[in-house]
Formats: structure tokens, sequence, C-alpha cells
């Protein structure tokens, strides 16, 4: 029997669960393979006692329709960083990765399938150049790695962002009052220009174009001045006015490295109020609403595809390589190019001048 095992990494993403069931029906037509899957991604492996479990058709049956990941997940720590606690109470970050490596053989593993973002996907490179016979599968909702397309999660958190877009409508009109939606994306503006064009909003802010803060103020002025009183605006987490900075915070949680994005609608509304805007302004941050849930059927059917590719991969020794969809394909592309090319909203795009074209302000 051979065994192949599966991690999920990284921040959680509507569709993960159906790259599971896929891995695991497309594995099951094979007479000689197992799936394993790690707990809480490759902790599962370096924990003790070790904490895996099978997958088989029964245990995935139906779990693409479900938000989340069965196997559980983490964006702390990893093989090459698990933190260890000191005498003093600090922490040190260890290098676990030869004994995470030499478990694997000894459980028999023949080929790992790391569903993850570009986090996860740069220890996937570091443990494939250690001699690990890995594979990745990209997973974000921000969509922001170019080797792809698309990267499933991102229609679900779109779908989420315009419903709520759609909700703020009818409660902004009622009140006359300029409403401002955050939602997530880091470092790129995808889930919010989406969110804009789909659900109507009269300004769009993101990371990619900055705004000066006395043409968001004349935009929303001007539907005033029309008698139009009221106003939706998405903003992106990572965006900020020209000359700005991220509006972000270092977690003092243990392991985790990235940068906490939000607080943005926040920041924008007192802007708008200290220049004079007078409107009433209100708040909504959408936050992790944007990853839960049960996944779109686009997310589903590419999650799907993403799983029974990442195992044909197996099959075929494509390893130190990921999955991508380069439309209409499914195709693999190595973990290196992959890993170091963010996808971020081009300012002249067709999706941008669409949305100038039906009247969005960018505040630039
Ligand atoms: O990368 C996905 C994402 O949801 C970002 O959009 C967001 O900034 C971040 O993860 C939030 O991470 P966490 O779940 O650790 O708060």
């Amino acid at each position: 029997m051979k065994r192949v095992l599966v991690a999920t990494g990284g921040g959680d993403c509507p569709g993960l669960n159906a790259v599971i069931r896929a891995i695991v029906k497309r594995a099951s037509q094979e007479p000689d393979w197992e799936v394993i899957g790690s707990i809480q991604s490759f902790d599962g492996i370096l924990r003790e006692p070790t904490e895996i479990k099978v997958l088989d058709e029964r245990a995935v049956a139906g779990i693409h329709v479900q938000g989340g990941t069965i196997i559980g997940t983490t964006n702390k720590g990893g093989p090459f960083a698990w933190p260890v606690k000191n005498k003093d109470g600090s922490w040190t970050a260890v290098d676990r990765s030869d004994e995470m490596i030499r478990k694997l053989q000894y459980l028999g593993i023949d080929a790992v399938i790391s569903i993850g973002g570009d986090g996860s996907q740069r220890i996937s490179q570091q443990l494939y150049e250690k001699g690990l016979n890995i594979i990745g599968v990209p997973k974000t909702i921000d969509n922001d790695l170019s080797a792809t397309d698309f990267t499933f999660g991102f229609q679900t958190a779109v779908q989420i962002a315009t419903e709520a877009v759609d909700k703020l409508v009818t409660t902004a009109s009622s009140h006359n009052r300029v409403l401002i939606l955050e939602v997530m994306g880091r470092y790129a503006g995808w889930i919010a220009l989406h969110a804009a064009i789909a659900g109507g909003a009269e300004v769009c802010l993101i990371p990619e174009i900055p705004y000066d803060i006395q043409k968001v103020a004349e935009k929303l002025q001007s539907r005033y001045n029309k008698g139009k009183g009221y106003a939706i605006v998405v903003i992106a987490e990572g965006a900020m006015p020209k000359g700005g900075t991220l509006v972000s915070e270092q977690s003092d949680e243990v392991g985790y490295h990235n940068l906490r994005l939000g607080g943005v609608a926040h920041k924008l509304s007192r802007d708008l109020k200290d220049i004079g805007f007078d409107a009433d302004i209100r708040e909504t941050v959408l936050g992790h609403l944007q990853r839960g849930g049960i996944p779109v059927a686009y997310d589903r059917v590419l999650a799907t595809q993403f799983g029974v590719k990442s195992f044909e991969m197996v099959l075929e020794g494509k390893f130190g390589e990921m999955v991508a969809y380069r439309h209409p394909d499914i195709i693999s592309v190595p973990l290196i190019d992959a890993i170091n090319k963010p996808n971020f909203v081009a300012p002249n795009c067709d999706l941008v001048r669409t949305a100038r074209g039906v009247g969005i302000s960018f505040g630039d």
C-alpha cells in the first residue's frame, strides 16, 4: 500500500474540504493508495503522539459542501520554525524539518500534498529541497497568486462581500448615510474591486491605488448634491491614502509572524470627519465572515479540479510543483516560480476601467 499525506495550512478558505474529498475519491480509483490527513497542517506529524487520520471515501462523503477543513489548519509555526518555550518564558523557533521528514518515512508516507497559501507553499518548496516528495495546492481567498488565474475561496469571499454591500444599501438609503465596508485581501484589492462592482458601490479603495481623502469626500458629497442621499464605500484592509501607511499591528500570538491588517474603515471615517465631511458615517468590518460558511459552486468545482489534479501529479511524480488554473486548463507549475509572484490589481487593468466606467471612484 502506498500512502499520500494531505495537510491544510495557513488560514482556512472555503473549498478546502472539496480538495480533500477530490484527492480521496481520485485516489480510491487506484488499487494501492491510501490517503492520510495530518491534523492542523504539519503539526499533526510533529506532535507526540502523532495526530493523523485515515481519509477514506466514508470520511469525506459530502464534505465538499462544508466550509473550513475537516483536518484543521494553522498559520503559526511550522516545521522550520516550531515554537519552543524557554525557561524564562520567552519562545525560540526551532527547525524540526529533518525530524518531520524522518517521521514521514517511518509512517510510510510516499508523497505529500500541501494545500495552503504563499507561506505554506514556501514551506513546501523548502521541504522539496530537502528531498520530500511534495506537491502544492494553492489556496487563498485573496486571489493574490499570479501562478493561477483564480484560487478557490475567492468567489465565495466575493459573494459574501457583495451580499454585505446589498444589505448595507438598504440601511444606508433609509438613513441617508455613508456606509463603509472593510473587506479582506491583504495587499491585493481583488475582493474589494469585485464586490464594489457587483454591489454597485460609489467608492472602492484598494492597496494598489492610494487614495486622496479630498477626492473621496468630493465623490461622496456629489451623491448628496445629486439628491441621492447615501453612498457605499468598499475598502480593502490594505488600502492606504497617498503618502500614508498600512493600518496594521504585529500580533503577539506565539509563532504568528504575519502582520494583522484591519482598521482602515474606521480610519477613513475619522479622516472624512476631520476634513469636514458632515454626513453620518458608519463602518462595517466584514472580517472572517468572508472565510466562513459554504463554498459557492464555482469554488467547489475549482477545488475539485485542484484535488484530482494534485493526486494525478503524485502518480506522475511531479514533485516540487504546484497545481494552477490557467483558463481553460488545470496545469502544474514549479513551486519556486509560483511562490515569488504575487498577483496585484494593475491600476489600468480592464476591471478597474470597468469600475470607473460605471462611476466608481478610487479616490485618485
Ligand atoms: O490571507 C487570507 C486572509 O484572510 C487575509 O485576507 C487576512 O488579512 C488574513 O488572512 C487574516 O488572517 P487571520 O485568520 O490570521 O486573522
